[in-house]
C-alpha cells in the first residue's frame, strides 16, 4: 500500500493543524469510485422501503474517506461506530511496522477534522485495536460492516470473528484488499472463512469482497 500524507498546515508555534477539506475528493484514502457505487447500492437498498434495521461499523478509517461516505446512510436512532488506532501504538511489532510504513502521519484530529467537514456530529469512536470491538459493540446489531484495519492474517481472523458476532444475520460485511499482493494474509483469512461456511460472498470488486 503506498503512503498517503495527511494534508496539514503548520501554525506559528510549529503545531501541524489538519486542513479542512472543501470537497470529498480532497479527502485522502483508499476508497475507489467503483466501491463507492457498490456501497451506495447495498446501503440504499437497506435504507429503502421499510428498511433493514441496524447500525453501521467500520474497522480502520485512516482519514475518513470511507467513513464519511458510510455516515451518509446513517438513519435516526442508529449508531455508526468507527474503530482505529489513529495515533495510538499497535500492540504487536508487526502491526507497529505495518502502520509506521503505511500511515505515519495519521492523527485522530485529522480524521475528526475531515469527518466534521461533511457531517454535523462524529461517529462513536473507539481508539483502540480492533480486537476490542467484540466487547464494545452490541452483538447482532450491525447491518453493514467495513473491515479495513490491519491487513495482517491474525488481525483479519479476529476482525472476521468480531464481525460475525456484531453483524445481524442478513448484514453485509465488506473486506478490503482481499486479493492484493502486498497482504496475502487478508486473502488467507477471508477465503478460509468462506470455505468453512462463516462468510457467504455476494460480489467482488478489484479491492473488496462483499459477503
Ligand atoms: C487502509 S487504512 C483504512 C482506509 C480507509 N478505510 C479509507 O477508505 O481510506 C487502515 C487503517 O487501519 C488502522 N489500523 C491498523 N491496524 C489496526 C488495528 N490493529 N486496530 C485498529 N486500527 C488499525 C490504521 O491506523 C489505518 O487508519
Amino acid at each position: 500500500m503506498s503512503h498517503v500524507s495527511q494534508a496539514s498546515v503548520t501554525t506559528p508555534d510549529g503545531e501541524p493543524t489538519p486542513l479542512v477539506p472543501t470537497t470529498y475528493g480532497e479527502v485522502k484514502g483508499w476508497f475507489s469510485a467503483y466501491d463507492q457505487v457498490l456501497f451506495d447500492w447495498f446501503l440504499t437498498r437497506q435504507n429503502s422501503g421499510e428498511g433493514q434495521p441496524g447500525d453501521l461499523l467500520e474497522l480502520g478509517a485512516f482519514m475518513g474517506k470511507s467513513a464519511i461516505f458510510l455516515g451518509r446512510y446513517l438513519r435516526p436512532g442508529e449508531e455508526f461506530t468507527v474503530c482505529d488506532l489513529f495515533d495510538s501504538p499497535a500492540t504487536d511489532d508487526f502491526n507497529v511496522a505495518e502502520n509506521r510504513s503505511s500511515y505515519p502521519t495519521l492523527t485522530r484530529r485529522g480524521f475528526e477534522t475531515n469527518y466534521l467537514a461533511f457531517h454535523e456530529a462524529l461517529p462513536t469512536l473507539i481508539q483502540a485495536p480492533t480486537s476490542v470491538v467484540a466487547d464494545r459493540v452490541k452483538p447482532t446489531s450491525c447491518r453493514f460492516v467495513h473491515v479495513d484495519a490491519s491487513h495482517l492474517y491474525e488481525h483479519v481472523v479476529t476482525d472476521i470473528a468480531s464481525s460475525q458476532l456484531v453483524a445481524t444475520p442478513d448484514a453485509v460485511v465488506v473486506f478490503d484488499d482481499y486479493r492484493s499482493e502486498h497482504c496475502p494474509g487478508v486473502a488467507a483469512a477471508v477465503w478460509t472463512a468462506v470455505v468453512t461456511g462463516g462468510l457467504h460472498p455476494i460480489c467482488v470488486s478489484a479491492s473488496k469482497l462483499y459477503a
